[in-house]
């Protein structure tokens, strides 16, 4: 994994940013800060799509990036929550053929010392082949936060699916 070049996506799921009613601040802020961090290697190849929040849509994108493109980690933001519409679990639930809870049980235990709120998130993290992929809350701040939360064992995480 070291000397290859890393190729992740970034998926947003939201009704309001993909029909353009509301700007994604939450997707290009992920791909900045993996942009400046160094653990994932010089230049990262990254992909981003923003999709409503309907599940054959986000199935879509999961499976074509893990398929055909060979990402090695998509990270979701948003679509994680109690709202009817709130579908990105239950889409990845449907692509992954391993669950990985302990990114889960990470990104909650270290939320739930910055707001009570990420009690109400439920994401589901895991493997499609070679592929992990990990769902972050929507808001800027919530996604941001929980890639730092579990930024440390990526690179090992990586290394060991491939
Ligand atoms: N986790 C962290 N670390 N920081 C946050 O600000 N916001 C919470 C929660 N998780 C938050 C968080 C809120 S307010 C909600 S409603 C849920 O994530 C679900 O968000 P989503 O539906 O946008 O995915």
């Amino acid at each position: 994994m070291s000397t290859q070049v890393l190729k992740v996506g970034v998926l947003t799921v939201s009704d309001r940013c993909s029909n353009g009613s509301a700007e994604d601040k939450s997707g290009p802020n992920l791909i900045r800060i993996i942009r400046e961090d160094g653990s994932f290697g010089e230049n990262p190849n990254i992909v981003y799509k923003c999709v409503a929040d309907e599940v054959d849509d986000i199935k879509a994108v999961l499976l074509d990036w893990s398929d055909n493109v060979k990402v090695h980690l998509i990270l979701t933001t948003g679509g994680t929550g109690f709202a009817a519409r709130d579908v990105t679990p239950e889409a990845t639930s449907q692509v992954i053929d391993r669950e990985a809870p302990g990114l889960v049980i990470a990104m909650i235990t270290k939320s739930l010392n910055v707001t009570p709120m990420a009690m109400l998130s439920r994401p589901v993290c895991g493997f499609r082949k070679q592929t992990l992929i990990v769902n972050f809350p929507g808001s800027m701040k919530g996604s941001q936060e929980c890639f730092e939360f579990i930024k440390p064992a990526l690179p090992h995480a990586l290394d060991l699916i491939q």
